[in-house]
């Protein structure tokens, strides 16, 4: 994909400016997270006429997101290598390679076959693939139109992509190895068997990668997760290097860890940033001004006293409950109101103040974006209150 490229979106001339009823000065507090922690929830305007539930970008607050982490993998010479599950779309995918970044994660082959079809030539499948003979084909045929890594953390899943391949040195591995999340991922002292067994098959080592998920206990999760991905990687190139294989690529990365990332980490991958979410905000990795990625959705009900009802049940705003958090999601221009209980098709908000005018359509801003964003065909892009265009979630339903 060239990075000057502008791929998936179709701009709209705008609609005419201006605020919705529920589109307050913002900047109340926000409930959000248990203990009593607020936040104030700045109001992103929202332009008229939407129909709801809609998945609304703030082109201001992503360009900035996007920029950030750019300058700042940069600043420390690491490579950039953001994660498109967040968004799944190839607009989006075009923004952060024009802000530097070397390639694409993805978390399927799917998101990696489409992506590969928009032009992008250097992706990285994070995850420990369960090759079969017809993905085996469908690497082959990534492997001719874009540079390939895929993950393993298994001597046996090692056997298996070698086996499945045409030609397995026409792509990279990494090993994967548990940090401390304990999710997939060998353990450090143990990747040299796997890489070894890697180069006996024939395949390209690139080197080791670690996800820090553990980060997400809670904001004091953060700092030591960087420090175990450092260290998990340190370990497994020491693996690596015993067995005669070497690890030139070391990554590592979840949105709260790469602000941290340090040490022998010489490529991030940072997903959530680009949107950024509640949960994001409750780690204190990005200001709730940073939120990129709302749900529009219209007040459809207040016939119950100290609630309102929104058209964005679970089947909009994907219904994470996070342990970090209360309820589903929190509504900015509702005082910072929170998201107490979700249908399919309705979100009940606990109100704080006076109900809101029945029609009036607020922005929720969901727990975890990357589920809810994989909920929609497409997304509304903004900008000071107008809508300036369109861009559709090219990869959403690509699981597999
Ligand atoms: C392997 C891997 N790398 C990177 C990421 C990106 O992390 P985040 O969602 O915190 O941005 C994830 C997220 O699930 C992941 O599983």
């Amino acid at each position: 994909m060239r990075r000057d490229a502008t791929p998936g979106v179709r701009r709209d001339g705008g609609t005419a400016p201006g605020l919705s009823r529920s589109d307050g000065d913002g900047g109340e507090p926000a409930g959000g997270a248990p203990g009593g922690v607020t936040a104030p929830w700045p109001v992103l305007p929202l332009p008229t006429g939407l129909e709801t539930p809609t998945l609304v970008v703030d082109e201001v607050a992503l360009e900035r997101n996007l920029a950030r982490m750019a300058a700042h993998a940069a600043a420390r010479g690491i490579a950039l290598r953001p994660h498109a599950k967040t968004h799944k779309s190839c607009f989006v995918a075009q923004r952060q390679l024009h802000h530097g970044a070397n390639g694409l994660t993805v978390a399927t082959l799917g998101e990696a076959e489409v992506f590969a079809a928009a032009g992008v030539e250097d992706l990285f499948v994070a995850y420990p693939l369960w090759m079969t003979a017809e993905r085996g084909q469908r690497l082959d045929r990534l492997a001719r139109v874009a540079k390939l890594r895929v993950g393993v953390d298994s001597v046996e899943g090692v056997a298996a992509l070698a086996g499945a391949l045409h030609n397995p040195a026409s792509v990279e591995v990494s090993i994967e190895v548990d940090c401390g999340q304990h999710r997939s991922g060998v353990a450090p002292e143990l990747a040299g068997r796997v890489a070894r067994a890697a180069a006996d098959r024939g395949l390209v080592v690139a080197g080791l990668f670690t996800h820090g998920g553990h980060s997400y206990a809670g904001p004091s999760s953060v700092a030591r997760a960087a420090e175990d991905e450092a260290r998990a990687l340190a370990r497994g190139a020491e693996s690596l290097a015993a067995v005669g294989v070497g690890a030139a690529v070391l990554s590592a990365g979840s949105t709260p860890t790469a602000a941290l990332a340090h040490g022998p980490v010489n490529e991030v991958r940072p997903g959530t940033y680009a949107l950024n979410d509640r949960q994001q905000v409750a780690l204190g990795s990005c200001a709730p001004g940073d939120v990129a990625g709302v749900v529009a959705a219209t007040v459809v009900s207040t016939a119950v006293a100290g609630q309102a009802v929104l058209d964005a049940g679970s089947k909009a705003l994907a219904g994470e409950s996070k342990p970090l958090l209360e309820g589903f999601g929190v509504v900015p221009a509702l005082g910072g109101a929170v998201v107490r209980s979700l249908s399919e098709h309705h979100a009940v908000v606990e109100l704080r103040d006076a109900p809101p005018a029945l029609g009036s359509v607020v922005g929720v801003v969901p727990n975890h974006i990357c589920t809810a964003v994989n909920l929609f065909d497409e997304a509304v892009l903004v900008r000071e209150g107008r809508l300036v265009g369109r861009f559709p979630i090219d990869a959403r339903g690509r699981l597999g």
